[in-house]
């Protein structure tokens, strides 16, 4: 089948393959894992993997990170906000790539402030779970937007956190009617729901803005697919969009479309072109 990938020719020599490293191989790095070990990001090849757990069955070495620097162009990360907080800047401080999934991370100034600073290794976010942060994205390049907002609804089960007392978590475990869990801005959003609301992050990022974008989190124990709406309101015009994505098997917080999101947003960064970007 010829797809999107493949239709328009290298703007890098054909011959040349990064080697990319992938961290974390759960619901979002195994996906990925899959298709570059079978070559199916034109240009990168798998070097390696990283994980906290033991990985079987992956055709590339299990390494510690210090390792996949030292033999990655590109590193991309499926592991959580702790890896980023802690060895994005050493990532790109080695000259190495980094595509981030847990975008989230970046809701601290101070860490976005130093990973900006570090370099010479490039950052990039995927879109992950949601759609039209590049419309959003132009939109907000012409005038700031005056509204934003991200009302996400997912499983009980998949919004529960440590943080939160029992008494809570029975509650949200428990419902039978969908029950907001969360409201408030996007930088309190990704703090306290940092493995569900990356979305909101990407969001944020996409309009420029984490004080703008107001958050909700519904639980919903109706919720067969995880939805995101997303509404905003400019001088540009007005934006709705709505998302509704099947949860991965492997890991009903994670929605099954993110392995390919990420895989799309590697083409970009190894050179290789997609049609839409
Ligand atoms: N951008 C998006 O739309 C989006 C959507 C879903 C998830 N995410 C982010 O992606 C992350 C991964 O999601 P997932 O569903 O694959 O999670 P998962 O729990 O299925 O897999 C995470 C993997 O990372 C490994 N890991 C954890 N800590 C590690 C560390 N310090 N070093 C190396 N490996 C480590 C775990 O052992 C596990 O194998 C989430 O934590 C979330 O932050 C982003």
């Amino acid at each position: 089948m010829m797809t999107a990938i493949t239709q328009l020719q290298p703007l890098v020599d054909p011959q040349a393959r990064r080697k990319v490293g992938v961290i974390g191989a759960g619901a979002i790095g195994a996906g990925v894992i899959e298709v570059l070990a079978r070559g199916g990001v034109e240009g990168a090849e798998l070097a390696c993997v990283v994980d906290v757990h033991p990985v079987s069955g992956v055709a590339a070495p299990q390494v510690n990170l210090a390792e996949a620097i030292r033999r990655c162009d590109v590193l991309v990360e499926c592991a959580g906000q702790v890896v980023v907080r802690q060895h994005a800047a050493e990532i790109l401080e080695a000259g190495v790539d980094l595509l981030v999934s847990s975008v989230g991370a970046f809701a601290d100034d101070a860490l976005l402030d130093s990973v900006v600073a570090a370099g010479p290794g490039r950052l990039l976010f995927t879109s992950g779970a949601v759609g039209g942060v590049d419309l959003l994205a132009s939109a907000a390049a012409e005038a700031p937007f005056e509204r934003v907002s991200v009302t996400s609804r997912k499983l009980p089960t998949s919004v529960l956190q440590p943080w939160m007392d029992d008494a809570t978590q029975d509650r949200i475990r428990t419902t039978t009617e969908p029950v907001e869990v969360f409201r408030g801005p996007a930088r309190e959003a990704a703090r306290l729901f940092p493995r569900s609301l990356n979305v909101a992050a990407t969001v944020a990022f996409a309009v420029d803005s984490f004080d703008l974008v107001e958050v909700a989190l519904v639980a919903d124990p109706a919720a067969e697919l995880t939805t995101h709406v997303i509404e905003a309101d400019g001088p540009t015009g007005v934006y709705r969009f709505e998302i509704a994505n099947r949860p991965s098997p492997a890991n009903p917080r994670t929605s099954g479309v993110v392995p390919h999101a990420v895989l799309r947003s590697l083409c970009v960064l190894v050179g290789r072109p997609v049609r839409i970007v």
